[in-house]
């Protein structure tokens, strides 16, 4: 009888239990909500960013959509913008490039109520991320351009690395033209020389490392009509056709990673991206690479282009609390640790300092060198008009390149149409 009565009592306990479960979990399904996000671009970052965004939604029981976004920041921006602009609530979270919170941030959450450990980013990311005391974006990883080298085929031909653009010229040429008896196409240097943001990032190292200004500056007076200016831009259209194939004129990132993985290049100029992946199991130069600070010109310094990427919410977004949570866990510390593995590094100042991050990673040091003279592209000097600015340098330095105009009368355009921009606000230095 006690028997049968405890039964029962157990069986009405597993009943109750049942059912409180079942409401617990009801509830949280009907408070879980859907956040969108755009990210990823070239290698694996997409890939990268659904597993972080899909930890989130497993451990907050929300769901998430990645959406995919063009490869080319220049059009990325340019979707972007419609989105934003329209107050869209299509899109909650924006991965936003290092140039864009001028261009960006009227449409953008201030995140300051929501974030309690500013402290730990870089001052100078979360600065670039402030605009009229609104911080609109959180740092997500830093980026700089790189030199990547065939070490197999210096140690063969007998040459350094390369310290000066006159080096790696010099260099270039001789591998090349010891390599063509095996592989017809083996060419010197690629990089980025498609008429896009990549190629502002290229044209703003050559400036810099030839210490020839970068184009406009805080006191906006454009400084790029000088002759170093001149000198550097001559310089690399001389590549064209003699160590850099004429296809460059159409790369982007990947293309010029395609090229070096496929053996046939001595030099590349990338992002640190670059370096998990020419590595990888499958790449004919696994193994094979070196990775460096680029060059300098023969009066300058090393330096790299400042790139990277934030996150940021959109003030049309219907679920602002749980887009800013997902910004929150994919910018934390284990997150970036878990990145960074990849080519994607922290813009947490802490992780710099902890040998478990850094020891085994060689892209440390290069990238540490070419920050210490880092190459700023001129965004927040321009603010708003920067994607005009970008757009000029580019589209007039591309037909340098291609020979359909010298580098003087380009930097002189270039000069005029940004003070015209301006409305005459800016002075030419
Ligand atoms: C990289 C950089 C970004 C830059 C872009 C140009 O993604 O991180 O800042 O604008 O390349 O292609």
């Amino acid at each position: 009888m006690i028997d049968s009565r405890k039964a029962f009592l157990t069986a009405v306990r597993a009943f109750f239990l049942f059912l409180l479960s079942w409401s617990v979990l009801g509830l949280q399904s009907a408070l879980a909500v859907k956040v969108v996000i755009a990210c990823g671009a070239v290698g694996i970052e997409r890939q990268l960013c659904i597993e972080g965004a899909e930890r989130w939604a497993s451990q907050t029981g929300n769901e998430v959509d990645v959406i995919a976004t063009p490869e080319s920041s220049t059009e990325r921006l340019a979707m972007y913008q419609l989105l934003l602009r329209e107050r869209h609530d299509t899109v909650d979270v924006f991965q936003i490039d290092v140039i864009w919170p001028g261009l960006l941030h009227q449409w953008l959450l201030d995140l300051t109520p929501y974030i309690n450990d500013q402290d730990a980013f870089f001052p100078n990311l979360v600065a670039n991320n402030t605009i009229e005391d609104r911080l609109i974006a959180l740092p997500w990883y830093v980026d700089t351009g790189l030199l990547y080298y065939r070490q197999d085929l210096l140690q063969q031909y007998g040459h350094s690395v390369p310290e000066t653009w006159h080096d790696l010229e010099r260099i270039a040429l001789d591998v090349q033209n010891q390599q063509r008896s095996r592989s017809p196409d083996f060419w010197g240097y690629v990089w980025q020389g498609s008429d896009y943001e990549g190629l502002t990032c290229n044209i703003v190292e050559w400036l810099v490392s030839a210490d020839a200004g970068n184009v406009v500056n805080e006191n906006q007076e454009v400084t790029l009509n000088n002759q170093a200016a001149i000198g550097a831009l001559e310089q690399a259209a001389g590549w064209v056709g003699q160590i850099t194939p004429s296809e460059v004129l159409d790369y982007r990132e990947e293309d010029a990673r395609a090229h070096f993985e496929s053996g046939n290049a001595l030099f590349m100029r990338n992002w640190p991206y670059a370096w998990s992946l020419g590595n990888r199991e499958g790449s004919a130069v696994a193994g094979k690479i070196g990775v460096t600070v680029l060059p300098r010109g023969d009066n300058g310094q090393s330096t790299g282009a400042l790139g990277g990427w934030q996150l940021g919410v959109t003030q049309a977004t219907r679920h602002p609390d749980e887009a800013v949570d997902l910004i929150r866990f994919l910018t934390s510390e284990a997150e970036q640790r878990r990145r960074t593995e990849h080519g994607y590094l922290p813009t947490r100042s802490a992780l710099y300092e902890d040998p478990s991050v850094t020891g085994q990673n060689p892209l440390f040091e290069p990238v540490g060198r070419a920050l210490e003279n880092v190459a700023l592209r001129p965004s927040s000097a321009t603010d708003r008009l920067y994607k005009h600015v970008s757009r000029y340098l580019s589209q007039e330095t591309h037909d340098v390149l291609a020979g359909r105009k010298t580098a003087e009368a380009a930097v002189e355009s270039i000069t005029q149409r940004i003070v015209d921009k301006s409305l005459g606000r800016y002075s030419v230095q």
